[in-house]
């Protein structure tokens, strides 16, 4: 079966990581990620925004995937064509194993320079030393070669997706035969309007969240599961029933 997941930070929650509107701990407490996650704040504050996201970058590179990454991964060993199309920054789709992993928001283990673009090698998100427990202010390092800041490698709010990645999710929802929408609540466009492309075009839709959404009542099915769970349910069913039996998704 062609199969595509969308994933969102709930399907890396059971790692450790929290999710984008978990609220926030340590010394970004007092903010709210929206505000942090834009190119206005990183110039404002570049030490408080780099800071920001070298304690992220040291969280999710001390995470290991979980058996819903792995489930999901496992999905085309089970023989289904697979595309993963993520709105995480974190690689934990590839260390579950996923082979082909649409990232529409970018990489959190990269950087590039804000004037040239550049890269270096290793790369300064990951730098030594890590940042302590909760996180600390911390000045970007700046480009050799044009002296402007370091940056993260992430799409931020007001920024364009990277049209690579975005043109094959389109690609992939419009060929699969089921959606499988997990760990997001489907706030953020244009990634919250890949489901009713799929729907509109016939699709099934299943949603795996613990919580309502506001795909939830369109959905054609909503499984109140934590990620582990659901797709840990959901690699059975696509072993034992044919989904287009409205009992597969109950
Ligand atoms: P959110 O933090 O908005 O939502 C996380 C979702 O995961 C919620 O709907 C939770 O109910 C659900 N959830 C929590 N624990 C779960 C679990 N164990 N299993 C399954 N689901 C669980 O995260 P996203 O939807 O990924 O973009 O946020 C989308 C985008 O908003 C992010 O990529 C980020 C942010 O703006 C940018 O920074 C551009």
């Amino acid at each position: 079966m062609r199969l595509v997941v969308l994933s969102g930070a709930g399907i890396s929650a059971e790692s450790g990581i929290p999710t984008f509107r978990d609220a926030l701990t340590g010394l970004w407490a007092c903010f709210d990620a929206e505000r942090l996650a834009t190119e206005d704040a990183f110039r404002a504050d570049p030490a408080l925004v780099w800071g920001w996201y070298r304690w992220r970058a040291a969280m999710v590179a001390a995470a290991v995937p979980n058996a819903a990454h792995m489930d999901v991964a496992a999905l085309a060993d089970d023989g289904h064509a697979l595309t993963v199309v993520t709105q995480n920054v974190d690689d934990l789709h590839e260390r579950g194993g996923a082979r082909e992993v649409l990232h529409l928001h970018g990489r959190l283990l990269a950087s590039r320079c804000i004037g040239c673009g550049a890269r270096v090698m290793p790369d300064p998100i990951l730098a030594a030393p890590a940042p302590p427990e909760g996180g600390a202010r911390e000045m970007p390092p700046t480009c050799v070669q044009c002296g402007q800041a370091f940056r993260p490698d992430v799409v931020w709010f007001g920024e364009s997706l990277p049209s690579d990645a975005w043109d094959a999710a389109e690609a992939a929802v419009d060929a699969c035969e089921l959606l499988i929408v997990v760990g997001t609540s489907s706030l953020v466009w244009p990634a919250a309007g890949l489901p009713d492309r799929a729907l509109r075009a016939g699709t099934p839709v299943l949603e795996i969240n613990p919580h309502a959404t506001p795909l939830t009542p369109r959905a054609t099915a909503h499984w109140s599961l934590a990620a582990t769970a659901g797709m840990a349910r959901l690699r059975a069913r696509l072993q034992t029933t044919d989904a287009s039996h409205t009992a597969f998704f109950d």
